[in-house]
């Protein structure tokens, strides 16, 4: 059974989507694992990053998206076909051939209301939440990891990917602004694991758009790794780098390295990779 990760987060453009995608090129590439990426943002950033807009374009049109599997859960219909929707093997990288992806949709924006509206009126309000798994269920055997990537609020698309997962991720830049809602999301997560009644470990805080010459990102790191309501802040800090900003463009690459970056870039995602795979293999079930 696949072991499921959500990167979550109340702030947007902390690093979420680039974490999850190089997440899972690393944990393919380079041990070996087979992935699934979840897109949940209707921003589709993970989507055109993998598949490019082309792409989804059409598959949009075809009702392959995840904006239909919602669509039926709020219309009673059962358009959605979930081997038609996973796109396989999805990386740019030549050489990494086990990243599937269940794409997104702009069309998240809209259902997104429905959803809350089913989840308030419904008697069973954890039906509303469960959609996602359990559309996924039937292919999960399929996977090592599961990776869930969230728009950045709790909504109830967000709120789809955490009933699935096992254990979450919170990315930051480390500076004020972007740690303030980190008690916010645990508590958020917390509160709903006991409505679901089952325990959502939190598995680390990563660190993104690390710049060495920043005093105010030194403090921080150093203020969130004494602060003792984080669990864990992982090891592997990922530089604020134009390559890494680079990687979102949709375009072939011969490696890792080539995507990535040279200047440690490579060897912090893999090193992400590792601890990730570790910290799954201790803490979750
Ligand atoms: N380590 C990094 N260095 C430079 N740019 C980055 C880095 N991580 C992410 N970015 C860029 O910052 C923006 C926001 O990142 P993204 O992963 O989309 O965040 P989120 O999913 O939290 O909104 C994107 O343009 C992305 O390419
Ligand atoms: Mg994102």
């Amino acid at each position: 059974m696949a072991k499921v990760i959500a990167t979550v987060s109340l702030k947007g453009g902390v690093g979420k989507t680039t974490v999850a995608a190089a997440l899972a090129e690393f944990l393919a590439a380079e041990f070996g694992q087979r992935i699934l990426l979840v897109d949940l943002d209707s921003q589709i950033n993970l989507t055109t990053m993998m598949i490019g807009e082309r792409r989804w374009l059409e598959l949009n049109e075809a009702g392959s998206t995840l904006a239909a599997l919602f669509n039926d859960a709020v219309d009673g219909t059962s358009n959605f076909d979930i081997e038609r929707a996973i796109q396989r093997s999805v990386s740019s990288v030549e050489k990494v051939t086990t990243v599937d992806l269940l794409p997104s949709s702009l069309d998240l924006i809209e259902v997104q209301e429905e959803l809350s509206a089913l989840r308030v009126g419904a008697d069973d309000t954890l039906a509303a939440v469960n959609i996602l798994g359990t559309a996924i269920k039937p292919v999960a055997d399929s996977y090592d990891f599961i990776l869930v990537d969230c728009p950045p609020n709790v909504g109830p698309i967000t709120l789809n990917g955490l009933a699935m997962a096992d254990g979450y991720i919170i990315p930051t830049i480390p500076d004020v602004l972007s740690t303030y809602g980190i008690p916010q999301i645990q508590r958020r997560v917390c509160e709903f694991s006991d409505e679901i009644g089952r325990h959502i470990v939190e598995l680390g805080v990563v660190i993104t758009k690390f710049r060495l010459n920043s005093t105010v990102h030194q403090t921080t790191v150093m203020k969130l790794r004494r602060d003792r309501t984080i669990q864990n802040v992982l090891p592997d800090y990922l530089p604020e780098s134009n390559s890494i900003a680079g990687a979102a463009e949709f375009q072939p690459h011969a490696t890792l390295k080539a995507k990535y970056g040279t200047h440690g870039q490579f060897d912090r995602f893999r090193g992400l990779a590792r601890t990730v795979m570790v910290e799954a293999g201790d803490k979750l079930p």
